[in-house]
């Protein structure tokens, strides 16, 4: 077991946190607005030259989705699962100057060559906090447009809270993560980045708010995409839990389908000063 305490600042990287979670990871996460792209190359001024590091990429969604903004791209994650999912994903796409490195970013630099940069120290894109909705049980989050807006979508919105429940039920009351307990995330990156030398951070928003349609199948997909219900944490009571969550999903829409309203998807932009 892990730290005990639950907090972050004892939480070390562990090699299954993601454990079986790259498979699930396209089907089940939310997409980013359309506008991503177009959005982050304006704030950014990015003209097809210079390199992107996506760190923490996992199967290389953001990175692919810029790819097209730069030279080269190079996707960063420790999990290499979750990379041979980004390299299957980049063939797909037609995707050529993209490159995935099995590391964490503690170890930073590792080997990877300074580009001659028209930017140097280069640019800090997060999203979040709407960001960060595309995984958790935060559908409600993603939904945020009040309290009538259920009765407007075509079909109910997921049951979070049961899911949660159901989840606890197997795995207790703690937040999972890898072999250890996750109850709180970092915060204070803006510091962080000032500390660094960075200029405070610039918001830019993405606008969204499509209305998706989500498949059980997507549901289950999601759960198992996310860290702290991770297939691993499951062990040998992984099938038990996937039908329980089948049958309380169906219970919830006899449909089978359901309705999320995506987030705006909120940049926070690093600059050097
Ligand atoms: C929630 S996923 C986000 C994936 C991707 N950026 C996206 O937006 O779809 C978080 C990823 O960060 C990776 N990660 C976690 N800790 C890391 C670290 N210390 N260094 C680099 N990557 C890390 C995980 O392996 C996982 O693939």
């Amino acid at each position: 077991m892990g730290d005990g305490d639950g907090g972050w600042e004892s939480w070390k990287w562990d090699e299954s946190l993601f454990a079986g979670a790259a498979r699930y990871y396209v089907q089940g996460r939310l997409p980013y607005a359309e506008g991503l792209a177009d959005v982050l190359a304006e704030a950014l001024g990015l003209d097809g030259r210079g390199r992107l590091l996506d760190v923490g990429c996992g199967p290389g969604v953001v990175a692919l989705r810029l790819a097209h903004l730069f030279e080269e791209a190079v996707g960063l994650d420790p999990d290499a699962d979750m990379l041979a999912e980004a390299a299957r994903l980049a063939g797909d796409q037609g995707v050529t100057n993209a490159t995935w490195v099995c590391l964490r970013a503690e170890e930073l630099p590792g080997g990877l060559r300074q580009l001659p940069d028209r930017h140097p120290g280069g640019l800090v894109p997060l999203a979040g906090p709407a960001g960060r909705g595309r995984g958790g049980e935060d559908h409600a989050r993603a939904r945020g447009r009040g309290g009538d807006e259920a009765a407007e979508l075509p079909y109910p919105p997921p049951p979070d809270d049961a899911i949660v429940a159901l989840r606890r039920r197997y795995l207790g009351p703690d937040t999972r993560a890898g072999q250890g307990i996750r109850n709180t995330s970092p915060s204070g990156e803006d510091s962080v980045f000032r500390a660094a030398g960075f200029a405070p951070a610039r918001r830019v928003i993405v606008p969204d708010g499509r209305i998706v349609e989500r498949s059980i199948d997507d549901l289950v997909a999601m759960r198992f995409s996310s860290s702290p219900s991770a297939p691993h944490l499951f062990g040998g009571r992984v099938a038990e839990f996937e039908a329980d969550l089948r049958r309380l999903l169906a219970g919830a829409s006899p449909s089978g389908r359901f309705s999320v309203r995506l987030p705006d998807n909120i940049l926070s932009i690093w600059q050097p000063r």
